[in-house]
């Protein structure tokens, strides 16, 4: 029998209640990590929780909105407190104000994207190492960065920029930590069927059909598939791997965005 790949290490996912980070928690403790689910959504995280337990994992549930450092510094204290240690912080939750012009976007908008989005991610960085990796000498971050950091978006400045953000966070924390045994890296994944996404949907935000015909593979990612690069990240078979924003998407940000006429494109 092969080892489980994350054999007792105690792994921490923000979001976790939901769509990626749900997919990521339940895919680590599959492969034996002891997980903490955390989420302002209460109900949600103990679903997730619950779901986990009956197939044998070990899950806590920890509720906590990520823009307010005192509860970012009380969920690792959470993690400590229950597990002893904290081997993996996967900052993952995110809000954005979607479906306006940059002009158009108002200040509070665009500062509760930045919070959650991009400071929330930096502060759970900075509690992670100052309250445990720094002491144990090792530690993998992981940040759910996206595409929308590597390129731009119609009517999602707040989030682009956020995103572009956390993917040079990830690049500064890896070479400032990667003599403390402390790793950092991004997953940058493209459309996803989460429910988040599906919410957007349902609100008119976003069309399905028309953002799988903008994937070269032609659909949206499940969040499995974004779980398996986090869990790879997580794992100790990415020893070597810091700095780097990992894409997974389908081939999105591979393509120009040029389109010649017709039978020239996916349609070929
Ligand atoms: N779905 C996509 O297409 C897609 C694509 C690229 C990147 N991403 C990124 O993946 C991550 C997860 O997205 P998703 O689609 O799974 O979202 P989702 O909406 O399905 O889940 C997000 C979870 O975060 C929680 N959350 C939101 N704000 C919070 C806060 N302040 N404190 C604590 N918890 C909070 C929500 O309650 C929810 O459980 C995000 O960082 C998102 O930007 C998603």
């Amino acid at each position: 029998m092969t080892a489980m790949r994350l054999a007792d290490k105690v792994c921490l996912v923000t979001g976790s209640a939901s769509g990626i980070g749900e997919a990521c928690v339940k895919t680590y403790a599959r492969e034996g990590g002891k997980v903490i689910i955390v989420d302002r959504d209460l109900e949600g995280a103990q679903r997730v929780a619950g779901e986990i337990r009956s197939a044998g994992g070990v899950a806590e549930v920890f509720r906590a909105n990520v823009a307010k450092p005192d509860e970012v510094e009380a969920m690792v204290r959470f993690a400590l407190d229950r597990f002893g240690r904290l081997d993996v912080l996967h900052n993952n939750a995110m809000f954005s104000v979607f479906s306006k012009r940059t002009a158009d976007i108002d200040l509070q908008g665009w500062q509760r994207t930045l919070d959650v989005s991009l400071t929330a991610y930096w502060y759970g960085i900075k509690a992670a190492i100052n309250q445990a990796m720094l002491a144990q000498g090792k530690g993998s971050i992981i940040n759910t960065a996206s595409t929308s950091g590597l390129t731009g978006d119609y009517l999602q400045c707040a989030y682009n920029v956020a995103k572009a953000g956390v993917i040079n966070l990830t690049r500064v924390t890896a070479i400032e930590y990667a003599r403390k045994g402390i790793r950092c890296n991004a997953i940058c994944p493209g459309p996803t069927l989460t429910q988040g996404m599906q919410l957007g949907i349902e609100k008119g935000f976003s069309d399905a059909k028309y953002l799988a015909e903008g994937v070269p593979m032609g659909r949206m990612a499940t969040p499995q598939e974004i779980a398996n690069v986090g869990l790879f990240l997580a794992s100790d078979e990415s020893s070597f791997v810091t700095g780097t924003a990992v894409i997974a998407d389908g081939g999105l940000t591979a393509h120009s965005g040029m389109r010649y006429a017709p039978g020239r494109g996916p349609d070929w």
